[in-house]
């Protein structure tokens, strides 16, 4: 199996109550370590790019073939969903035209009617070429590479409308933030949560997924969240274990500095998070 868009996934874990996890990808390691995860496991998985981070890589394109030759020299069996996170109107299309298989169209910070019309037309387009669309109502609070939300509650109605527009699934703000939550965070809105979930059939996206507890995720999940979105854990673990790499002089002992072992622990580690996640969030193995 190679490369697949994601409406499919989506629509069986929405039914079947599980979720997939999509998972941030800053470089040749971070893929490696994402594939690697999404095949030992067994299970689909979506790797992303930020707009950030695609262009300090070199580009769309360099990520979506630097994706698909990770694949093919991993042989890599399992579904992979390649996707655009937080884009604009011009990244999606750009990542429509290279190939992706999956776009986000972020218009939260779009007056709503704004948001409306332009998530049409990227579903049109998308749709055209057999790409699903992700689409955000409400906005997720925090930053994430310059993608700034003030973190309000998805309008339910508001959220009937641009399901309406035709998208795969439909990113909600329920008290979600990106980035690391805040000591006084009063946790997800399930209250909002079920009135999204009864109002609208679509896989719902929960984004911020690092730091919510465990079974605040799981609860989420059962009501309708069908792909959780994670990348500030992933970074975490990478940089407590390079950390670690320093502290313990291993760059000293045996060409220890050279960049392979450096970078190897850090791999590891986020591979190690990646699969935990996937068994949280129930994932099947692909039969
Ligand atoms: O779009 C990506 C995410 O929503 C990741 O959020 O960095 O808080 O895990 P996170
Ligand atoms: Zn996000």
């Amino acid at each position: 199996m190679s490369l697949v868009n994601g409406t499919e996934i989506f629509k069986a874990a929405r039914e079947g109550h599980y979720a997939v996890g999509a998972f941030n990808t800053n470089n040749l390691e971070w893929t490696r370590a994402i594939l690697g995860a999404a095949q030992e496991t067994n299970t689909p998985i979506l790797i992303q790019t930020s707009m950030g981070a695609a262009k300090y890589m070199g580009g769309y394109e360099l990520c979506k073939n630097l994706v698909e030759q990770t694949i093919k020299s991993m042989n890599i069996t399992v579904p992979v969903i390649m996707h655009l996170d937080h884009g604009n109107y011009e990244a999606a299309k750009e990542c429509i035209e290279v190939g992706y298989n999956s776009v986000m169209f972020d218009g939260h910070d779009l007056p709503f009617e704004e948001n409306l019309a332009k998530t049409k037309e990227i579903v049109a387009l998308a749709h055209a070429k057999g790409i699903s669309v992700e689409a955000e109502v409400g906005s997720i609070g925090g930053e994430e590479d310059g993608i700034i939300g003030a973190g309000e509650l998805a309008d339910v109605e508001e959220a009937k409308q641009l399901a309406a527009a035709g998208p795969d699934y439909l990113a909600v703000g329920i008290g979600n933030i990106h980035g690391v939550y805040p000591e006084n965070w009063q946790g997800l809105s399930f209250d909002r949560l079920q009135e999204l979930a009864d109002a609208i059939d679509l896989p719902l996206v929960l984004h911020g997924g690092s730091g919510i507890p465990k079974e605040q995720i799981l609860k989420a999940i059962e009501m309708g969240i069908s792909k959780v979105n994670v990348n500030t854990e992933q970074q975490i673990a990478w940089s407590n274990a390079v950390k670690e790499y320093y502290a313990e002089n291993k760059d000293q002992a045996e060409k220890g500095f050279d960049p392979r072992k450096v970078l190897a622990p850090g791999t590891k580690a986020i591979k190690d998070t990646v699969e935990s996640r996937i068994k949280w969030f129930g994932t099947p193995a692909v039969k």
